[in-house]
């Protein structure tokens, strides 16, 4: 298993060919950087259990930083869509809990696995999904998936390359969610925003 923390240049070239064929749903040449991995750490950290739900895995930047900063294997899910990268995530981190699916259609397979791994809850949803290209109805799609089996406390941490949050602030209201500008990383080519959605109580 290889858990190295800084992208190798295959990690690159996987990316970039993805890229110029699926600009959209890929939406970056580059893996995140070791900054954006850290605040992502630091997400995840803040939920004292519960499942933690890594959206948009690419080619594992993220997941190897949090499994390198000690996250418990059990704890951790990575959703990729995409075939090629989900293989590269099975074999540089073994295939548990590597999950190829879509986003927009995660709830059944958190409430199964929840059950499997004995978690009451989804503690933390870590996103890098390009969500600001999906369609409004894809968008609340994903939010609801994830925040249906999440404890109240649940945080969904999201990243974004342009100002102002990437799903619009007054539909997140109407569908019963908090937003709040939480990081900002310069450290990431591009330089990149966090933002953490909550469900209102
Ligand atoms: C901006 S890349 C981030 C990759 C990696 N996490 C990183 O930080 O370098 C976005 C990733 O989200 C994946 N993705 C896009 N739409 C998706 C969907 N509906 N469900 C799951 N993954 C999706 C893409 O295939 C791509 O790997």
């Amino acid at each position: 298993m290889n858990t190295r923390t800084a992208p190798s240049l295959s990690d690159f070239t996987t990316l970039w060919r993805l890229w110029l064929t699926k600009p959209r749903q890929i939406a970056t040449w580059a893996p995140s950087s070791a900054a954006v991995g850290a605040a992502f750490v630091d997400a995840a950290t803040a939920a004292p259990d519960g499942l933690i739900v890594e959206l948009g895995a690419g080619t594992g930047p993220i997941t190897a930083t949090l499994l390198a900063a000690g996250l418990d294997r059990n704890r951790l899910i990575a959703v990729e869509a995409d075939h090629i990268l989900h293989a590269r995530l099975c074999r540089r981190f073994g295939p548990a809990g590597m999950l190829c699916l879509d986003a927009r259609a995660l709830a059944p397979t958190i409430a199964r696995l929840l059950r499997r791994r004995g978690h009451e809850h989804v503690g933390a949803i870590l996103s890098t999904l390009p969500i600001l290209n999906f369609d409004t109805p894809d968008q609340r799609a994903v939010l609801d998936g994830c925040f249906t089996h999440a404890a109240s406390s649940a945080c969904f941490t999201q990243i974004t390359y342009l100002p102002g949050s990437p799903v619009r602030r007054h539909r997140l209201e109407r569908w019963g969610y908090s937003a709040t500008r939480w990081r900002r990383i310069q450290r990431n080519w591009p330089p990149a925003t966090l933002w953490q959605y909550r469900r209102e109580p």
